[in-house]
This record gives structure tokens, sequence and C-alpha cells, in this order.
């Protein structure tokens, strides 16, 4: 029995001969002969295997095996509108998921668009990832998650990228620091300062070591750490200066335990970007966030000192 030739045009007609019981009425409903509608039934009798129905007298009946396919049929049929009640919901944002991976440093802002995103939408199941660059660009590979936020879009891949918001990079020093209450500071005054940098393959520390190569200063780096967080323990704690991204100070801009310092050429201006897959068929959901956080991200920037 090959039932996968069964099609649904068949299922279609043998639904309409089982509620009439007539071919004549069936073939009216479906406005076609009964020529032609007996054709079909056949061709699907002949596919199941079996007679569908019988003539009794004037009377139409369901065989035992017709009684089977009708109800198969309601099934496909019930299962092909809910279909189409899911894909209507989804398209009205009113259910589905959204799965989203972030580049470290934009667990300051993310979860913020993220949640604002989910409120509005109250059917929406998010997931939020927090990697570094490299299991960012290989999750992006494998197509793990709908969208990606990082501050820069891999090169070596084709992908979109939608610039959404600006990422600062401001100089980072202990309020106490001498260089705190000076302005325009030349960037090789800071040639002699001790550094924390953050880990290599990080995209802060990249445009941090790109700017004082430009400048032709080597830094002294007096220590890498793989997180924000310590770096800016590391620098509250006296221990050096530090090149981070605005948005990491959100939360501590009145702790006056840091100074943002004026140098010359900071901060540095770099942008934050959504990124996805250029083949990729976005999920209405995911193009409906990436619309939100580009609209939102535009009116917000965090603190730089400026
Ligand atoms: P991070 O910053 O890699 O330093 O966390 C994100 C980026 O700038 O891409």
């Amino acid at each position: 029995m090959l039932l996968r030739r069964v099609t649904l045009h068949q299922l279609k007609i043998f639904l309409s001969l089982a509620r009439h019981l007539n071919m004549t009425r069936a073939a009216e409903e479906l406005h076609m002969t009964p020529a032609a509608l007996s054709i079909q039934i056949k061709q699907l009798s002949g596919t199941v295997g079996a007679p569908l129905h019988e003539q009794i007298g004037k009377r139409l009946f369901l065989t035992e095996t017709g009684r089977l396919v009708y109800a198969a049929a309601l099934d496909v049929y019930d299962r092909l509108e809910r279909l189409a009640t899911e894909v209507a919901a989804d398209r009205a944002l009113e259910r589905g998921s959204l799965r989203l991976s972030i580049i470290t440093t934009a667990q300051y802002f993310a979860p913020h668009f993220l949640g604002a995103f989910c409120k509005k939408y109250s059917g929406i199941e998010a997931t939020l990832e927090v990697a570094n660059r490299d299991q960012l660009i290989e999750r992006l590979k494998q197509n793990l998650d709908d969208l990606y936020i990082m501050g820069q879009a891999p090169d070596h891949l084709s992908v979109v990228a939608r610039p959404f918001m600006e990422n600062p990079l401001v100089l980072l020093a202990p309020a106490d620091h001498p260089l705190a209450s000076q302005r325009d500071i030349a960037p090789e005054q800071l040639a002699q300062e001790p550094f924390i940098m953050r880990e290599p393959g990080s995209g802060t520390r990249l445009a941090a070591e790109r700017f004082f190569e430009k400048h032709n200063i080597r830094l002294k780096i007096r220590m890498t750490l793989g997180s924000n967080e310590a770096v800016k323990q590391a620098v509250a704690g006296g221990l050096g200066l530090a090149v981070l991204s605005g948005h990491t100070l959100t939360l501590d801009a009145a702790s006056g335990a840091f100074a943002v310092l004026d140098v010359r050429g900071f901060p540095l201006r770099r942008q934050w970007y959504v990124i996805y897959p250029a083949a990729k068929q976005i999920s209405p959901v995911a193009r409906a966030f990436l619309d939100y956080i580009t609209k939102e991200g535009a009116s917000r920037s965090p603190a730089t000192g400026d």
C-alpha cells in the first residue's frame, strides 16, 4: 500500500463524498463532474488497496476502510487548519520564539531591550546566550540562533549586519587618579601608565590596540582579564587604566569609583550590530525584534564623559 501517493485533492473529494453519501451532490459541491469525481475516488481506493464505498440499492455507504480513510482525512485537514492558525498567530506576533546570542559586553544592554520587547509581545518566548566572539561566530556558522549582537561583523562570513546603537569606548581610571582632573590629555601621556586589558579576541581590546598602534604607543600591560567586571574591579582597585565600552558603566555611573579620562581621540567611536547569515529566512519574530532594537537603539547612548 503506497499511501504516500494519496493526494490532498483526493482526500478533499473523499471528505465531500463521505459527508453527502451522494456522488452528484459531492460533485456539485466541488464544481466537478460526477465522472471526474468517480475517477479520483477510484484512484484513492486503488492506492489504499480496498473499496471505500458501496452502493446498496439507491444508497451509498462507506465501507469499514472508507470510514478509516474518512477519519484520517478529517485529521489531515484538521492539522492543516491548525497550521494556518499557528502561522497567522506567528505573523501577528501573538506567539513564537526568539533565540538571541550576544557578545559579552552586550549583556549590559541586550537583556533590557529583550525584556521590553517581550513585555510588548507577551506570547513570545526568548532565549539569550552570552558568549565570546569565537563562540558566537561558531554559533552563527552552525545557524543556531535567530540573531546575533556584536561590535564588529565577522568579515569572512556572508552576513547582514545592521548597526543599531553607538558603542563608545572610554578610557577608565580610578576616581583619584592624577590624570582625572586634566583636560585634553595627549595619548602619549598614557605610555607610562599600567593598563588592564580584556582578553585577546575581545572586540574592545582590538579597538584599543588599534588606537595605540596608530599613535605608536606601546602599552604597559599589567594584567589581562576575561571580563568587563573583572577589569573594572582592577581599575577601581588602582591597578591600572583600561579601555572599556561606556555600556559597562551604566550601573556604576553614580558610584564615584571611576573617572573617565579626557584623552584626545576618545571616546573611540564604534557601533553595535545585529547580525544574521545573509541566506537566512528570518522569522517574523526576529524581524520584529530587529526593527524594535534599531528604533530603540538610535535613541540611547551610554556614559562617555563627553
Ligand atoms: P567584547 O565587545 O568582544 O570586547 O565583549 C564586543 C565587541 O566589541 O565586539
